[in-house]
């Protein structure tokens, strides 16, 4: 079987910007599952689903329509939902919240599960989210847990989505942030929380030059 690494941790640990990096150095396959907790989230809303209809989120789930597209040099994946350009438009505190909110229910899990498993191919996955080192490739050789500040991950979102042109505040991005982790931390299926094997990396000092550097290293060992 192809290896995976795992990156998982909470909301602005820089996961994602790392895991990307990660997998075009290394010529792997890249898996960002919170974009498909977004995706059903985001869909919802298209198909005026409640985020409360477990049924319906399940089934929307298991018949989702979404392409990842690989994307040029230092670009973000394209994503294509039922035909549709969503990149950018499931990049908001709203979407997040409601992929948060779909996320906690284990029918969804369920149905994700062998979709996100369906990632892995020749020659290797870096696998990005909460619960990928723990429930979806609990057999991967290097798991990475990038945690940072609270505050450090409400001052990253915010420059990040000020750059995309967002209207934000910095106080209530602390606020949705802290909120987002206690739910994730605290749901009964798959919390969030490190692997029993997993290396433990704070990257509040660090910067994402950094983060990549550690994760490299750790995998050439
Ligand atoms: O970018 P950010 O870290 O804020 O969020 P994300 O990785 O896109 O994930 C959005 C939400 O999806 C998270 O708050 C989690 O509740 C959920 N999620 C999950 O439950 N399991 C995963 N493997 C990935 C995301």
């Amino acid at each position: 079987v192809a290896p995976v690494i795992t990156i998982d941790g909470p909301s602005g640990s820089g996961k994602g910007t790392v895991a990307g990096l990660l997998a075009r150095k290394m010529g792997w396959n890249l898996l960002d599952s919170g974009a498909l907790y977004r995706l059903l989230a985001f869909a919802a809303g298209n198909h005026r689903i409640d985020l409360t209809n477990e049924e319906a989120l399940k089934l929307l789930a298991a018949h989702l329509d979404v392409q990842f597209v690989a994307a040029g040099d230092g670009q973000e994946q394209r994503i294509i939902l039922e035909g549709e350009e969503v990149t950018s438009l499931i990049r908001n505190e709203q979407v997040g919240a409601g992929a948060s909110q779909v996320a906690s229910l284990p029918a969804v899990r369920d149905a994700l599960l062998q979709r996100q498993k369906a990632f892995l191919e020749m020659p290797g996955l870096v696998a990005d989210g909460r619960d990928m080192g723990t429930v979806v490739f609990p057999d991967a050789p290097l798991k990475i847990f990038l945690t940072a500040s609270a505050e450090e991950r409400a001052r990253r979102r915010y420059l990040q989505l000020k750059a995309k042109g967002d209207d934000v505040n910095l106080a209530s991005l602390l606020e949705e942030i802290q909120a987002r982790d206690e739910r994730d931390t605290q749901r009964a299926v798959a919390p969030l929380k490190p692997a029993a094997d997993a290396i433990l990396l704070d990257s509040t000092e660090l910067t994402i030059e950094q983060v990549l550097e550690r994760i490299l290293h750790e995998a050439a060992n």
